[in-house]
């Protein structure tokens, strides 16, 4: 892998024919570094959002020394990459195969849960052991956040008491966690989910370890401008502090995508123009999912086939279809380019971190490509104290 400028001297170098995907290792430090200084508790980093290897040194590097970790090859990679880290397995629903070689072959002693099958499960695979760390997935809503997570994991708040009360009797220490849903737009998703949380409590009158508040912190994006997380952090200590728990309880976050989201991007090729479409060689099984699936939209600029950046013409708002032989490949956007844009020119498509680098697939043959480093800002940042709200002056995090 080789370290460039920018992504347009990635272009004058390689010419790539494949679509590039770009580190921005300074970005993910930063972000860790910011979390690990400014949330008031410890921080996992949530895998899913990006498995790189490197990433993973990277946040260990930053301070991050805990992982949230969904399947049992997430508990291999990250044991393999970092062997002193701290797993925890934080998918609802598990095999016990998972369970028993998390715990016994890797050390992992965290682990959630929504139901009493799963608690019996965990139980059963560790062969009783006494020393669990168990979390109960509290079902919280996703009202305030791009992405929902609402439907699928948690224990509603009629079952949480007894489920609590069940899991008190076998863990050694026991925790509540939630997920507010991904890219949560206002702190105030956090307050709702405390407020369910300590009712969950309340009812059940057990002794609490730990709150985990999930992941759902936002990156920023077109058209998805956060306030400065410092007003998620503050308000989720200030509700933390108010719950009926132990004194000496910790609070968790896991975040992925705020942790992960500047560190890619990528640089894609112009294959062909009709009209206001342009073909791309990565879209729907590539790094481009979200901008598929969920219409998500992600900043993008163009260099020119010759490596200059040519932003100098009025843009236009263009959709793209990406390189699979299927209409489902394809991404509404609007993506705003200069009006000129055509066949042989690049683009590099910003902020794709975090379910981006990380969805590429093979299907019809394509979505492989070279990764290289650059040393350039992410297109946006939450971190590098230039937005445009006053109130995030002081959230520089120096690069030491
Ligand atoms: C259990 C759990 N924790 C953390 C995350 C990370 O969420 P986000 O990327 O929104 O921070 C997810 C995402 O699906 C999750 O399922």
């Amino acid at each position: 892998m080789h370290i460039h400028p920018d992504a347009a001297s990635v272009v004058r170098d390689l010419a790539p024919d494949e679509p590039v995907i770009l580190n921005r290792p300074h970005a993910a430090r930063r972000a860790a570094r910011f979390f690990v200084e400014k949330f008031p508790g410890k921080v996992l980093y949530a895998v899913k959002a990006n498995p790189s290897a490197d990433l993973l040194r990277l946040q260990w590097e930053s301070g991050v020394t805990h992982f949230d970790v969904a399947s049992i090859a997430e508990v291999r990679l990250v044991r393999e990459t970092l062997p002193e880290a701290t797993l925890c397995f934080m998918h609802p629903v598990k095999t016990e195969r998972a369970i028993a070689e998390a715990y016994f072959d890797h050390g992992c002693k965290t682990f959630s849960l929504d139901s009493v099958e799963e608690l019996e499960k965990i139980v059963r695979a560790t062969k009783g052991a006494t020393d669990l760390r168990l979390c109960v997935r509290l079902r919280v809503s996703s009202e305030y956040s791009e992405l929902s997570l609402a439907s699928k994991f948690g224990v509603d708040l009629t079952e949480a008491p007894a489920l609590l009360q069940a899991t008190r009797q076998v863990a050694d220490w026991l925790g509540v966690c939630f997920h507010v849903g991904s890219q949560a737009m206002s702190p105030f998703a956090y307050v709702q989910a405390l407020e369910r949380v300590r009712a969950a409590i309340a009812e059940a009158s057990v002794v609490i370890d730990m709150i985990d508040v999930g992941g759902g912190f936002p990156s920023v994006y077109p058209g998805m401008e956060p306030p400065p997380l410092e007003d998620y952090f503050k308000i989720i200590h200030q509700h933390f502090y108010a719950l009926p728990i132990a004194y000496n309880a910790e609070l968790w976050c896991e975040p992925g995508r705020a942790l992960c989201a500047e560190y890619n991007s990528m640089i894609v090729r112009v294959e062909k123009r009709r009209g206001t479409e342009l073909f791309i060689n990565d879209g729907a099984y590539g790094a481009l999912f979200d901008a598929a699936h969920v219409a998500w939209r992600f900043p993008v600029r163009r260099i020119a086939a010759d490596g200059t950046a040519g932003n100098d013409v009025e843009s236009e708002d263009f959709s793209f279809y990406g390189p699979t032989c299927d209409d489902a490949d394809f991404m509404e956007g609007p993506f705003p380019l200069p009006g000129d844009i055509k066949a042989g020119d690049y683009i590099e498509v910003g902020m794709l971190g975090a379910y981006g680098a990380a969805m590429r697939t093979g299907f019809n043959g394509f979505g492989s490509g070279p990764v290289e480093s650059v040393t350039d800002e992410p297109m946006s940042s939450l971190y590098r104290g230039d937005r445009d709200d006053p109130r995030v002056s002081d959230n520089v995090v120096s690069l030491r």
